[in-house]
């Protein structure tokens, strides 16, 4: 399946602001996916910029959200417990998941305290009996994502050997030294690139270097810059990491 969607750029005055924009394309898209299908899938993402979207998602949507119709699964995880201050789990559990009226058992994490190799067997083992494993069958509705200075993203990154991955749909990785928690969880680029919506959420100066490069196209290698929905690429910006 090859990507065809021309990326769209949202650019915001704040990242609370940007954070509404991104929680209402996720509602609306839920919408159309339960419409559409009977159920919404979303890979959530980690680090910190999300935070304000989750919390944004866990006030509004209360009533919007079919919320029992929804599958939440992860773009990536840390291997730490669930209950770790890094993990990705942890932060949309306490920030959403744990606020709003999810089916438990429709939450996927993923096992990152198993090790990265044992943690990716199994979530690629419970990713193929969510989605079909016709490669022409959208994943997710929505795969959320941020983008790390480095280009990285999910835990997808430069120079790791999770990014030639092409038959698995979740594989081990490793951040580089100087990044929190180097062994990881990731979904794959051919994971990440089935999703019907990829939407990236980014904010903060620190990310308008390596947004200007791959959105100008200057920088094809690095990983962010790899990832296109199906059917839309949407960049969610604060103006501080406006290219
Ligand atoms: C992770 C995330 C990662 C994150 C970027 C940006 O597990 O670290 O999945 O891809 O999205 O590192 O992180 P911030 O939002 O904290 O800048």
């Amino acid at each position: 399946m090859r990507p065809t969607a021309t990326p769209t750029i949202e650019v915001h005055s704040s990242l609370a602001d940007a954070a509404r924009s991104a929680a209402a394309t996720i509602v609306q898209a839920t919408r159309d996916a339960v419409a559409r299908d009977g159920r919404f899938t979303i890979a959530l993402a980690g680090g910190e910029t999300p935070r304000a979207l989750y919390e944004r998602l866990a006030a509004d949507a209360g009533t919007d959200m079919p919320w029992d119709c929804c599958d939440f699964l992860f773009g990536d995880e840390r291997c730490v417990p669930p209950h770790n201050p890094q993990s990705n789990f942890r932060l949309a559990w306490s920030t959403l998941l744990s606020l709003v009226p999810v089916v438990e058992a429709r939450v996927h994490r993923i096992f990152g305290e198993l090790g990265p190799a044992p943690a990716a067997v199994d979530y690629d083992t419970r990713l193929r009996q969510i989605f079909s494993r016709d490669e022409r069958t959208p994943s997710f509705d929505v795969a959320l994502l941020g983008v790390g200075t480095d280009g990285h993203t999910a835990s997808l990154f430069p120079g790791d050997h999770a990014l030639d991955e092409r038959e698995r749909w979740a594989v081990p990785a490793f951040a580089p030294v100087g990044v929190k928690v180097h062994e990881r969880v990731t979904l794959t680029l051919p994971m990440l690139n089935r999703a019907r919506v990829v939407l990236f959420l980014c904010a903060g100066a620190e990310k308008r270097s390596v947004l200007t490069r791959i959105l100008s196209h200057a920088a094809p290698e690095l990983p962010a810059a790899q990832v296109r929905g199906v059917e839309r690429t949407i960049w969610i910006l604060d103006r501080e990491a406006a290219p």
